[in-house]
C-alpha cells in the first residue's frame, strides 16, 4: 500500500523536483501540497507550486497556501539561491491548477482527521505551517505517522556557517516540531550534499526528450550556477527530494537515532541543529537523523518519476 503523504513546501528549484517525485512514485500517495513563505514570499511559492503542478500534470492534488511569515522573526527569502521568482531559469506555461480556498494548516488538519490511516508529513521548507498545526490543533499529533523533513545538518550550515536555511528561517517553529513528541526524521545538508546534480544527471533529464525533462535540466542548471557562484560548488545538491526518497524507500536514506536541539539564542549560531549523534549528553532521542544516501538508486527513482509524469502528458 502506498504511504499517504502531504508535502509542505516553498518552491524552490529542489522543492519542484520533490513534488514531481512524490506525485509520480507509486510508493507514496500524495494527498495535498501546502505552501509556506521561505525561499520566496508566500504568493511566489504558491504560484510556483501551481506552475510546477500545471507543467507536470499534477491536477488531482489540492494545493493550499499557508503562513506568510515565520512565527517570530521577519521573513528573509533566498533570492540569491532561487532568483527573484523563487523558480528562476526555465519558462513555465501559465498555471491552470488553482489553490483551494482553505488555509494550509486547516487543510492538513482536516486530511489528518478524515484519512483512514495516519499520514506522513514531508516538510521541505521552514516549519512554520507544521508548528502552527501542532499548536493550534494538538489532536493532530496522534494522526501523524511521522514527519520526514529536509532541514538542518549534522555539520555546518548554508544560510550561516552554523545554520541551514529551512531551520534558520524559522527556528522557533523547528523547536516546536522537534519537541512535539511526533516521530521526526531529519534529512539535513550532510546527506543532501550526497545528491549532487552532475552533468550526467542533467543529461539523463534531457535525454527523456520531454518538456518536463528539459525543464528539470534547466532548473538544475540555474541551481548549479547559484551554487557555483555562492559556494564554489561544482554541482548543486538536490536537497528536498531526499526527504521524499526516505519515505518512498527507507533503504535509500540510512538514518541513526540521535538527539537534535535547535539553537535559539546564539548570536552567531541561531537556527543551528545541534545533533548529539553519539548520545554523549544522555538526553532522550527525539529524531532519526539521515547519514547517508544511496545516490545511484536515488537518481534512478528521481529520473524515473519525471519520465513517468512526462509520458503521462505525452
Ligand atoms: C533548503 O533551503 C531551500 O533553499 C531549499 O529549497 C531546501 O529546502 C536547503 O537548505
Ligand atoms: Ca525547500
Amino acid at each position: 500500500m502506498p504511504v499517504p503523504i502531504i508535502i509542505d513546501c516553498d518552491p524552490g528549484h529542489d522543492d519542484a523536483l520533490a513534488l514531481m517525485l512524490a506525485a509520480a512514485d507509486p510508493a507514496v500517495d500524495l494527498l495535498a501540497i501546502t505552501t509556506v513563505a521561505g525561499n520566496q514570499t508566500l504568493d511566489k511559492t504558491t504560484l510556483n507550486a501551481r506552475r510546477v503542478c500545471t507543467l507536470a500534470g499534477i491536477t488531482d492534488v489540492p494545493v493550499a497556501a499557508g503562513c506568510d511569515r515565520p512565527l517570530v522573526q521577519p521573513l528573509a527569502v533566498a533570492a540569491d539561491v532561487h532568483g527573484a521568482s523563487g523558480l528562476d531559469g526555465p519558462r513555465f506555461p501559465p498555471p491552470t491548477v488553482d489553490v483551494v480556498p482553505e488555509h494550509a494548516v486547516d487543510l492538513i488538519h482536516r486530511i489528518l482527521r478524515e484519512h483512514p490511516e495516519p499520514v506522513t508529513l514531508v516538510p521541505t521548507a521552514p516549519l512554520t505551517n507544521i508548528a502552527l498545526l501542532l499548536t493550534r490543533y494538538p489532536d493532530s499529533a496522534s494522526r501523524i505517522r511521522e514527519i520526514v523533513l529536509m532541514g538542518g545538518s549534522t555539520e555546518r550550515g548554508n544560510r550561516t556557517p552554523a545554520a541551514e536555511f529551512n531551520i534558520h528561517t524559522d527556528p522557533e517553529a523547528a523547536a516546536i516540531v522537534l519537541d512535539s513528541g511526533v516521530p521526526v526524521t531529519m534529512c539535513g545538508l550532510n546527506v543532501t550534499h550526497q545528491a549532487l546534480a552532475t552533468p550526467e544527471v542533467l543529461a539523463r533529464f534531457e535525454a527523456l526528450g520531454t518538456e518536463l525533462g528539459r525543464t528539470c535540466a534547466e532548473l538544475l542548471a540555474y541551481f548549479g550556477s547559484a551554487y557555483h557562484r555562492l559556494w564554489g560548488m561544482p554541482h548543486p545538491p538536490l536537497h528536498d527530494p531526499v526527504a521524499v526518497a526516505r519515505v518512498i524507500d527507507p533503504t535509500l536514506v540510512e538514518c541513526v537515532d540521535a538527539t537534535v536541539s535547535i539553537e535559539l539564542h546564539g548570536s552567531h549560531t541561531r537556527g543551528a541543529t545541534v545533533v548529539d549523534l553519539h548520545h554523549y549528553l544522555g538526553r532522550p532521542v527525539n529524531a532519526r537523523v539521515a547519514v547517508s544516501l544511496d545516490t545511484e538508486r536515488f537518481w534512478d527513482r528521481m529520473v524515473g518519476a519525471v519520465e513517468a509524469l512526462g509520458s503521462r502528458r505525452a
